[in-house]
């Protein structure tokens, strides 16, 4: 039986405060930033209401670099499907749906199965994936399989793997959803777009990890359009951070057998290469290698000091502002955005393999009390 609700002046305030924001729903990026989109009214929305990830502002790193820098992190790990890619899936797989496709297929290290195979669910579309076999990190393995994609291990690295998509994807009835497709790319561009909606402003540097190199080219192309219709009045430096042993923009040499911790970034072959060169060109910017140590101290610094946890690959970012702020490269008075690619779950393992186990209790205050290191 319904009991009468007795409200006082305050519950009713109350009620009226939670009302103003329970009726503001996020659409996800398509709907949010549609006109920069290549979309149209015939488009079917495919989302899972990415995008709006928060910048969190650093006290740690900041607190390392010094006074009079400000430093924010693009947390993309609090996507879905927990990582950056879901902002170019929901267009990808959108265009793909209104072309009637019933099938999509991609390479990936990891981030962009999930991420496919998620949205495909969404869209009532099939989803094959080419992983290389034994390199990804097993979250998001389970994650590709959980949303029913049909995973085949290559043999090979991610480079191999790729190739073989876009052989695939011309003679299969199969629409191609890595960053190839250009529709990706749109979509991930709209991180900059809520960069500079969050600041009010663009940032005087964007660093991101770097592996098949969309994403800077994208964040880059983010900026140029509110460059181009006056949002903002001035672009970021654009900083990238490849893995030492998967740096093929560093070194100007394609690598055939890329080796690091970072899975998600052992990419020798970079299929965006000329976007992110052209992007690191026209800002002014730089494109660096990190090692892998530097990666797990960064790693291990972002969760045991900032509170946030990300995946090895998303701290090659971090990694790489420490090793320029060692060399003195940053000024007082400029803003660092850090883009953190992916979540710290998604691979579990690394985490595990570097930490030391808990040591066991028995069921006892005092014995808790002991151990208990306060
Ligand atoms: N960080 C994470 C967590 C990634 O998964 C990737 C790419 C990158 C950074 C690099 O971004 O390729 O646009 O330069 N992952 C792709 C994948 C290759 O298959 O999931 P990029």
């Amino acid at each position: 039986m319904a009991t009468k609700r007795r409200k006082t002046a305050a519950d009713r305030a109350l009620a009226r405060e939670v009302e103003k924001v329970t009726h503001v729903i996020w659409p996800g990026v398509l709907e949010r930033y549609r006109p920069f989109l290549p979309v149209t009214s015939a488009t079917p929305v495919v989302t899972l209401q990415e995008g709006n990830t928060p910048l969190i502002r650093s006290r740690a790193l900041a607190e390392k670099l010094g006074p009079g820098i400000e430093v924010f992190f693009k947390c993309e790990g609090l996507n879905p499907t927990g990582s950056f890619k879901d902002r170019g899936m929901t267009v990808a797989v959108s265009k793909a749906k209104e072309a009637g496709a019933q099938a999509v297929i991609c390479a990936s290290t990891g981030n962009t199965s999930a991420s496919a195979a998620a949205y495909a669910v969404q869209a009532g579309m099939k989803c094959v994936v080419l992983l290389p076999k034994g390199a990804i990190a097993l979250g998001k393995l389970a994650q590709a399989l959980m949303h029913g994609a049909q995973v085949l291990a290559v043999s090979g690295n991610f480079d191999d793997a790729l190739e073989l998509v876009r052989e695939v994807s011309k003679t299969a009835p199969v629409t191609l959803v890595n960053s190839v497709n250009p529709h990706r790319l749109e979509g991930q561009k709209t991180a900059a777009f809520e960069v500079c909606d969050a600041l009010g402003a663009a940032p005087d540097f964007h660093a991101l990890p770097v592996g098949n190199a969309g994403n800077i080219t994208a964040n880059w192309r983010g900026y140029a359009d509110y460059y181009r219709i006056g949002t903002i009045d001035r672009r970021p430096k654009m900083l990238g951070f490849q893995a030492a042993g998967a740096a093929p923009l560093v070194t100007g040499k394609r690598v055939d057998k890329p080796k690091t911790i970072a899975t998600a970034i052992r990419i020798g072959n970079p299929a965006n290469r000329e976007g992110a060169l052209q992007a690191v060109k026209e800002s002014r910017g730089l494109i660096r290698a990190v090692t892998d140590k530097e990666i797990l101290e960064a790693y291990q610094f972002m969760a045991a000091r900032e509170g946030i946890f990300v995946e090895p690959a998303s701290a090659a970012s971090v990694a790489g502002v420490l090793k320029l702020a060692k060399k003195k490269f940053f000024k007082r008075g400029i803003r660092i955005v850090c883009t953190v690619t992916g979540h710290g779950l998604k691979d579990p393992e690394r985490a595990v393999k570097m930490l030391r186990m808990p040591p066991t209790v028995p069921v006892n205050l005092a014995a808790v009390l002991k151990r208990m290191d306060l």
